[in-house]
């Protein structure tokens, strides 16, 4: 089916919002490395590399349509936490705002009788769910270990061992 103005310009902005995303990450990491917390810094490049590959599937999804990609301008991340709780406060946040995106697009695709798009979006839908779970998982361990230097020295050892394309229970 051919892919309709509207639906290519929500997609577009989805693959802005998932650069987003990894913008946003990538400047944690940055902030974790100034911080000493290298597990924390290398956590948060895996997961700009991963929503990388977020925007890279509605990219590819729109050339299989035989639309256009379309590159916008990102925001600059706000990035000022001074702790690891607040930083995943922040990243918990994001991912709930990330969902909300997924479920009106898919709104939108069931609308305008996109079944492709459809299809696609399941994936995305139990991907959030994963995504907002990881974050809350990390929050519930930084607030058991808070004001507890071993405990954190733990966890980011932990986190630092994440490998790319691989999702973790902490
Ligand atoms: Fe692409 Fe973290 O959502």
């Amino acid at each position: 089916m051919t892919l309709k103005p509207k639906v290519q310009e929500a997609v577009n902005e989805q693959i802005r919002a998932e650069f987003e995303s990894a913008y946003l990450y990538l400047a944690m990491s940055a902030r974790f490395e100034a911080l000493n917390l290298r597990g924390f810094a290398h956590w948060m490049r895996v997961q700009w590399q991963e929503e990388t590959q977020h925007a890279l599937k509605f990219f590819d999804f729109l050339i299989r349509r035989g639309g256009t990609p379309e590159l916008k301008a990102l925001a600059k991340p706000e990035v000022t936490f001074e702790t690891a709780r607040e930083a995943f406060e922040q990243v918990l946040e994001h991912e709930r705002y990330i969902t909300g995106r997924i479920h009106e697009l898919y709104e939108l695709a069931r609308k305008e009788h996109d079944y492709p798009l459809q299809t696609l979006l399941h994936w995305f839908i139990d991907e959030q769910v994963e995504e907002e779970e990881v974050a809350q998982e990390i929050l519930d361990s930084l607030q058991l270990v808070e004001g507890d230097g071993p405990g954190l020295f733990m966890l980011d050892r932990e986190l630092g061992a994440r490998k790319a394309g691989e999702e973790e229970d902490v």
